[in-house]
């Protein structure tokens, strides 16, 4: 135990913290573009607020929540989601009255007690956004064309954009009606949970892995089939929005979503090749959340794409990340005479902005280049003998064998012009 994680957690180590970062950048900035402003919230929240925002007929609430008594005083819970708490915060900071929509992201650590598999965590990240306080569909569209940008920018070469409308509460009671009449004769034969859901919320059946259940319910009704005016006008808005913006999607009747909040637009973004867990985001619209939590009626928006399972994707997709972990000079030393004139250049190249290091503890010159070698610094610098006596030193390319003296003065010059195409390239991936 001392020297185990707990199951289904992750240590992010330094060489693989580095595409987070980058990923946490691309999404920073294309949030900014598109107008949403960054929310950081509590990672804990009192139970209360995710059994009434998620539904406490959910897996989530049912089955995976970290809850804890606070010192025996009230019930917290471990954030399993991020969008009933910043609609907490919507409410308790008053943002209602300020002009609306208003648009958010969060990203941070999300909790959910599951089994662990592959793209499966008890602890993993979210990149979430919502936007309160508007119904017009030209915003599902806008969020829906935000995560599709994301998915182009973090650098994906194939996803699928699945859409649908799960209908408002008028609309979804009549599907109820016509769903539970459908399988009223097959209902004995449908797994556990689905009959369970039948009481609590028969929508879901059509979202059940289970085989049989899935052929059981194959011409079953879905939500689409009986939307109302006013849904079915806000969903054809939505779809001739995505066509205009050119965003590729596919309706998928079947699509529900686990969570309680949903109304309307309903969406997820899939990719192949990362096993059974190939949802890497999803969201929709959840018009009667604000209020459910105690605020006043107020529409809302959004989705959230899981960081673990995007940047599975990436390496599925694109491979290997080249060598990120940071260092970018490595500077070795001929003898011991030459490791203070060594640091006062480690000095210099690190005030240029130059990630360099040097050797620490006494070895010789060979061991020092095959340290170089496994840091991963594209240039070594190797500073002693007769160069340091010209106030010079050498400079080798790693990767070409190559190398060329260089005087002392210049050497931080020289290895800032050499490294530019060199940082292009980590920056691509
Ligand atoms: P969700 O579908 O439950 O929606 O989660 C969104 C994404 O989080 C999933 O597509 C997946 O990539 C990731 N995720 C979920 N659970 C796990 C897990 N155990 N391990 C790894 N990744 C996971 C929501 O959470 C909604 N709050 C989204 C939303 C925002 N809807 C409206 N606004």
């Amino acid at each position: 135990m001392l020297t185990n994680r707990p199951r289904g957690t992750n240590d992010i180590l330094p060489g693989q913290v580095e595409r987070w970062q980058s990923l946490e950048g691309k999404i920073r900035r294309l949030c900014r573009e598109y107008g949403y402003g960054e929310i950081r919230t509590p990672i804990f929240e009192h139970t209360i607020l995710f059994n009434r925002g998620v539904g406490e007929t959910t897996d989530v609430v049912e089955k995976e929540m970290y809850t804890f008594m606070d010192r025996g005083k009230s019930s917290l819970t471990l954030r399993p989601e991020a969008t009933a708490a910043i609609v907490r915060a919507y409410i308790e900071n008053g943002m209602y009255g300020q002009p609306q929509p208003i648009k958010l992201f969060l990203l941070g650590p999300m909790f959910r007690y599951d089994r662990p598999q592959a793209g499966r965590f008890r602890q993993f990240h979210q990149f979430d956004v919502e936007v309160l306080g508007t119904r017009d569909p030209l915003l599902d569209v806008e969020l829906i064309a935000l995560a599709n940008s994301f998915c182009q920018q973090a650098g994906l070469k194939e996803w699928e954009l699945h859409i649908n409308s799960v209908g408002c509460p008028t609309c979804r009671t009549e599907h109820r009606k016509g769903l539970r009449e459908y399988v009223y004769n097959v209902r004995g034969s449908l797994c556990e949970d689905c009959q369970r859901r039948l009481e609590t919320n028969p929508m879901r059946v059509l979202d059940c892995k289970n085989e049989k259940c899935q052929r059981l319910t194959v011409n079953a009704p879905t939500p689409v089939d009986y939307l109302c005016d006013t849904c079915a006008e806000h969903f054809a808005a939505v779809k001739r929005g995505l066509e205009e913006m050119e965003v590729a999607y596919q309706v998928d009747k079947r699509l529900v979503r686990g969570l309680d909040y949903y109304t309307m637009t309903a969406f997820e973004l899939m990719v192949p090749g990362i096993g059974a867990q190939n949802s890497i985001g999803g969201g929709g619209r959840y018009d009667g959340l604000v209020e459910a939590c105690g605020g006043p009626p107020t529409p809302g928006v959004g989705f959230a794409f899981g960081m673990e399972r995007v940047l599975l994707a990436l390496e599925e997709q694109r491979g290997e990340a080249p060598n990120t972990a940071g260092l970018e000079v490595y500077v070795g030393t001929l003898e011991p005479g030459a490791r203070i004139p060594a640091m006062k250049l480690l000095n210099q190249l690190r005030s240029l902005g130059i990630a360099a290091d040097m050797d620490y503890l006494g070895r010789s010159l060979k061991a020092q280049m095959k340290a170089a070698g496994k840091s991963g610094a594209p240039l070594v610098v190797i500073v002693g003998g007769d160069e340091l006596g010209r106030g010079a030193v050498t400079v080798r390319q790693m990767d070409k064998a190559k190398q060329e003296e260089v005087s002392l003065d210049q050497a931080g010059q020289y290895l800032l012009a050499r490294l530019v195409g060199m940082r292009h390239k980590v920056e691509e991936w």
